[in-house]
């Protein structure tokens, strides 16, 4: 599908012609159906474009439907200060009151909230319930009191999948306090670099985790992150493994002595809808991580609504999404959507091949999960090891299949609807980010499918494809993927840095007439009926199984190596992970290169941001070819390396670099 340009026009070159109706009775059922029927909305067509074009009817109708308000807000959305968009003004409302206090309360307190299942075998699976869930909460909410932590302080956490990371975040959400989740797979420098940008007050860890069946450490991570971040006063650590620790006396408490003798009543704190939620870091254009941040309003509404309507949970459903916690996906929907809905959810602890590779399969069957949300990465990987892994298991239950993290292959796609879903199961491919916290471009149960394409923008969202002036391309072309209108769930802003959230999100079209058109960063076209099919980033970020790297950063960090001189990183296709890491190292004068020294710095890189970051690749090249403002052209690199025509080359300052750049496929 790929075309050619940064961030202008790109064509579409391939036509996917094969179509997946839904079936009748999944229609019918359905809980977008239902709305349907009621507004008397008789098209998918027909409901994608109204809800859009009244989308401040539409979201305030949704905030009604899904939201409990201790008040209601009087204005919908307050476009007065763009881009800082506000939602649901004079409201008050609690994001934990919404996912866990109602249901602790009302029918659903019996009702399991989380089925946890531990990677060890030999280990108990638990059930919690949504009364166990709010006194579990509350217990650490007093807790976090206890040792001062306050409305609008920041808590980071740094926490493998297992219950206390949700309770924790509910804790905080509930004193309005604000999250800061840093995946556990970071090294310790890249827990320490978000901790100490946002300043966080308390950090919670465990002394360690499991992974394919060992126990591994964690605290010792989090005692080297946060020995420089002079704002932590406590490290709160949950003991998962039972290994060796350092304490820490006076700074380093035990989850367990912090919870104990604590009331298991804690009063929702009553908060702006504009109080953040949380921030998570995601990876920019340049070195630094960003802080994006989330707000407890419009985060009560989007969520739980995208989830109904896409997945289109009942009742009786069993949800699994397998992404981490530590992600975007894992906060929507894992914690927040699901629970607001007030529905039974998986959470696994480990590896999908712990034992082996029927571990999901058999998790799957022994609890009968219905509805399956997971990332093209996964489905490769499961790909190549056979389709007999889950032919001996009974999927029968699943009834829906989901897709998220970078574009599908329609082979991917292909499988997982025969392997998966028994060759029957529609697929939704959703499109979204950690800047806009719910599915932006998604099918729907009643939407036919094209494998690959994410279909059309929700209900709700004017998503379109724009060129670098800002006017919509037509059908068949493609361009730049943007929002025109502001939705309940979008960022709110970055932590501490106002600058950058302007000019990355919102400058690309502030001097059009388009001026509050949220430019999302990657790349898409559609096909003449209309289909998204995403491309890629825009600028240069890498996607490794899913998660969004950037060039600079990985760069950055090899520059860091005391031999490195200076670097280019590029993404190489990979069957399973989508692009791998490959990285082109100039090496310092007098340093020769080695291959122990190639692996010297994929340790290196491994160390300082985390084994998804590490080069699989290092080439030590004697030249890299850049412009003559001196940036290196990654583009070029990339197409010399892939063996791709390296294009129009003119702008460089030393084209005779291109020669020395290794074939690498
Ligand atoms: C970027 C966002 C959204 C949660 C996981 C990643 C890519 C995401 C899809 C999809 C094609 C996708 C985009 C996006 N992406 N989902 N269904 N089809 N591309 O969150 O780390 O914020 O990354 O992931 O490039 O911009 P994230």
């Amino acid at each position: 599908m790929a075309g050619e340009g940064k961030t202008g026009k790109t064509k579409v070159l391939q036509e996917e012609t094969r179509i997946f109706e839904p079936p009748k009775e999944l229609v019918e059922n359905s809980n977008v159906m239902k709305y349907m029927k009621k507004k008397g909305i008789k098209t998918e067509k027909e409901l994608r474009e109204t809800c859009s074009k009244n989308y401040i009817e539409f979201w305030d109708e949704m905030a009604k439907e899904y939201v409990d308000w201790f008040e209601p807000y009087s204005k919908v959305m307050d476009d007065s200060d763009m881009p800082y968009f506000k939602w649901f003004t004079g409201g008050l409302v609690n994001m934990t009151h919404n996912a866990v206090d109602r249901h602790a309360k009302g029918a659903k307190k019996d009702k399991i909230a989380y089925i946890w299942v531990p990677e060890p075998t030999d280990q108990a699976t638990q059930k919690i319930t949504y009364g166990e869930l709010a006194k579990e909460v509350n217990k650490f909410a007093n807790g976090l009191k206890s040792l001062g932590v306050k409305k609008g302080d920041r808590v980071s956490l740094y926490m493998p999948m297992i219950p206390q990371l949700p309770i924790a975040m509910l804790a905080i959400a509930k004193i309005g306090a604000i999250h800061s989740i840093v995946f556990s797979g970071f090294s310790a420098k890249g827990f320490g670099d978000r901790v100490k940008d946002c300043e966080a007050k308390v950090a919670i860890t465990t002394d360690g985790f499991y992974r394919r069946g060992k126990p591994m450490p964690l605290k010792a991570n989090a005692d080297e992150a946060i020995a420089d971040a002079p704002s932590v006063e406590h490290l709160i650590v949950f003991k998962r493994t039972g290994i060796d620790v350092n304490w820490k006396e006076g700074r380093d408490i035990w989850w367990h002595d912090l919870v104990k003798g604590k009331p298991e009543e804690c009063e929702a704190e009553k908060l702006d809808p504009e109080h953040r939620l949380f921030i998570l870091y995601t990876s920019g254009t340049t070195g630094k991580p960003k802080g994006i941040e989330h707000a407890q309003g419009g985060y009560c509404v989007g969520p739980a609504q995208t989830l109904h309507w896409v997945f289109d949970l009942k009742e009786d459903d069993v949800w699994w999404c397998t992404a981490d916690i530590g992600w975007i996906t894992g906060h929507s929907y894992i914690v927040y959507g699901p629970l607001c809905l007030g529905v039974t959810g998986i959470m696994y602890e480990g590896s999908p091949d712990f034992p082996d590779f029927g571990r999901w399969w058999k998790l799957i069957q022994d609890h009968k999960v219905t509805v399956l949300y997971t990332a093209p990465t996964a489905i490769r990987m499961f790909m190549k090891q056979g389709a007999e892994w889950p032919a001996k298991y009974d999927l029968s239950s699943l009834r829906l299949l989901g897709s998220v993290g970078e574009p599908i292959n329609p082979e991917a796609w292909m499988w997982y609807r025969e392997h998966i879903g028994g060759g029957k199961l529609q697929i939704m491919d959703t499109w979204w980010q950690t800047e806009t916290g719910t599915f932006i471009c998604s099918p729907l149960p009643i939407t036919p499918l094209k494998p690959g394409s994410c279909t059309f923008p929700l209900p709700g969202f004017n998503t379109t494809i724009y060129d670098e002036l800002g006017n919509e391309v037509p059908l068949g072309e493609g361009g730049n993927i943007v929002n025109e209108t502001p939705w309940p769930s979008m960022l709110r802003a970055f932590y501490g840095d106002k600058e950058r959230y302007h000019k990355e999100y919102w400058e690309m079209y502030w001097e059009t007439p388009k001026r509050g058109t949220y430019l999302a960063g990657d790349k898409a076209t559609r096909d003449k009926d209309g289909y998204f099919w995403i491309q890629g980033r825009i600028d240069d970020v890498l996607s490794v199984a899913g998660h969004r790297i950037a060039n600079a950063e990985v760069e950055s960090a090899i520059v860091a190596h005391p031999n490195a001189a200076e670097a280019a990183v590029i993404g190489k296709p990979d069957e399973i992970k989508g692009e791998s890491i490959v990285a082109f190292v100039i090496l310092n004068v007098g340093v020769d290169p080695s291959p122990e020294l190639s692996k010297d710095v994929i340790t290196h890189v491994r160390k300082t941001l985390g084994p998804v970051a590490a080069p699989t690749e290092v080439h030590f090249v004697n030249d890299l070819p850049k412009t003559r403002s001196g940036k290196i052209m990654r583009r070029v690199v990339k197409a010399k390396a892939l063996g791709n025509p390296t294009g129009d080359t003119s702008a460089l300052a030393n084209p005779e670099a291109v020669e020395g750049i290794p074939l690498i496929v």
